[in-house]
């Protein structure tokens, strides 16, 4: 680790650690010494807003153990690991995923970076938008159902972007399938009329097995049920046209993307036909709109006033200097049930790394595991634990002060109080009148809390994520670009499949039950 950057983590874990009720404490305000705001101030120090083309997101992160003293040491720690140097990278189009020498290019699809990068990000957007829209005039006949097949960054960013846009089903309906376990394909297949389906194969390798042995099953389904030209009616969204190509999809039903975008933040590209098919092109733009406020804030903004840094200065804070191994996000809002989802593979296969980006042992623990669900449901499920359980869990709240629903507005009140609430009661706790109704308190939460959860906000959502997963990855050093670690088990999969050594004891015996050992 960088000399500098080595002092700075000590320095953290040496700073004193007052508990939230102190830190909120007004007699801090102003007082004889007290350089640090309690109260009402200390909310103004650490809330901020991201606007957006109609209304905005509040970020508050005033319930977490951020005070001056840890912001300033995280501040010389962005500067010690060149965090200004590594962003602009970033946005310039350089190379920040060493091992795989390339660039990461979401950003241009949304408008932002380096102006030639974004004028052919944007001929993409404009070639998909197209197609969209001609399919929704009947260019390929009557559409009313489209089944996305892809898997892990080709799947959950439009199964979300579906799932929390497209509601109201003005366009056709969508059904996103990943698994391999036929189980799914069918479920997908059960709710569609052959004779209207669409069908989109996503995959920037287009050679994943999952969703190629998916797509062949699809075309089968179709040919069955008297579908002539089934290849006529697939979409590829890819990264490497000529495997689509040679997979029989004609040209013109190809939507390609820069092979500089990751799987996990590809839902910007035409890996998000989806959503546009769903909800139509506009509001797939305001999604690409929301994004582009989030990265003007990113780029533009310096230290902790930039709200996406102190996130990740928060995220690094629990896991490195409290020992936190996990962090979880509640969604107070169905519709974005899949946002857990999401998050998991942004962060965790992003930072999931045991070496930084120099090839050197990284010193500490990265990524946290990211896990959560939707409130008010997760309330009487796991939130025990988060209240009163050992291990001490940043929790972040996120909720839309407009509802998405047209009942009695009590459901909504009802859905705020208890996401407010439930943040209160953490930092708050309770002495019991024994052990078992003891409520230790002190224990962090940041709010996100949008004006209203409509395609630009959702796009300026998964911009924040994105950002706040790259700022942690460069105050730790390592890539959040790559992702070998999953390549071991594939390899070893198709070991199976086309003989190989054997396994171990203990897997052999398992393929022999399952009748798989008859590999040569
Ligand atoms: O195995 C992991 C992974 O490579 C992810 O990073 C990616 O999102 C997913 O598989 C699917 O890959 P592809 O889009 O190439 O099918």
């Amino acid at each position: 680790m960088n000399n500098n950057a080595a002092v700075l983590w000590k320095k953290l874990s040496e700073l004193p650690q007052p508990t939230l009720r102190e830190l909120f404490s007004t007699e801090r305000d102003g007082g004889e010494g007290a350089d640090e705001p309690g109260g009402d101030e200390r909310v103004e120090m650490l809330s901020g807003r991201i606007e957006l083309d109609e209304g905005g997101i509040l970020f508050d992160w005033s319930k977490t153990h951020l005070d001056r003293s840890v912001l300033a040491v995280f501040e010389d720690l962005a500067e010690a690991m060149d965090f200004a140097a590594m962003r602009a990278k970033l946005f310039d189009g350089a190379v920040v995923n060493p091992t795989e020498g390339r660039a990461a290019d979401h950003a241009t699809l949304r408008g932002t970076g380096d102006p030639a990068k974004v004028e052919e990000a944007m001929a993409l957007i404009d070639r998909m938008g197209m197609l969209v829209e001609a399919i929704h005039q009947g260019a390929l006949g009557e559409i009313e159902h489209l089944i996305h097949i892809g898997i892990g960054g080709s799947a959950l960013g439009p199964a979300l972007g579906v799932d929390a846009l497209g509601r109201d089903l003005s366009y056709c309906d969508v059904h996103v399938v990943s698994n391999i376990d036929g189980v799914a394909l069918e479920a997908a297949f059960a709710k569609c009329d052959p004779a209207r389906t669409l069908i989109a194969v996503a995959s920037k390798t287009f050679t994943t097995i999952e969703t190629m042995t998916n797509a062949e099953s699809a075309l089968k389904w179709l040919r069955e049920n008297g579908v002539a030209d089934a290849h006529g009616r697939v979409v590829a969204l890819t990264a490497n046209p000529e495997k689509a190509v040679e997979w029989g999809v004609d040209e013109t039903r190809i939507l390609p993307f820069q092979e500089s975008v990751g799987g996990r933040y590809s839902i910007w590209s035409s890996i998000g036909f989806p959503i546009a098919m769903a909800v139509g092109m506009d509001d797939f733009r305001a999604m690409l709109d929301g994004a582009r406020a989030v990265d003007t804030h990113f780029r533009n903004t310096d230290g902790a006033a930039n709200l996406i840094l102190r996130a990740a200065f928060a995220d690094l804070y629990y896991t490195r200097v409290r020992g936190c191994q996990t962090r979880a996000v509640f969604a107070y809002d169905e519709r974005l049930g899949l946002f857990p989802d999401y998050l998991q593979q942004l962060e965790m296969e992003s930072n999931g790394k045991r070496v930084t980006a120099d090839m050197e042992p990284v010193e500490g623990p990265t990524a946290p595991i990211t896990w959560g669900g939707v409130g008010t449901d997760a309330q009487h499920a796991v939130f025990q634990l988060l209240h009163q359980g050992t291990h001490l869990v940043p929790v972040d709240f996120i909720a839309s002060i407009a509802p998405g629903d047209e009942l009695d507005p009590a459901h909504h009140r009802i859905l705020l109080m208890n996401c407010f609430a439930q943040g209160a009661a953490l930092m708050a706790g309770k002495a019991g009148e024994d052990p078992a109704r003891n409520y230790p308190g002190d224990r962090p939460s940041a709010t996100i809390l949008c004006d209203d959860l409509d395609a630009a906000a959702l796009g300026a959502l998964i911009a924040f994520h994105e950002h706040r997963v790259f700022a942690s990855a460069v105050l730790m050093g390592i890539n959040p670009f790559d992702q070998f670690g999953v390549e071991l088990g594939k390899a070893m999969a198709q070991a199976i499949e086309t003989g190989g050594d054997p396994f171990d004891a203990s897997t052999e015996a398992l393929l022999e039950r399952a009748g798989l050992a008859g590999r040569e």
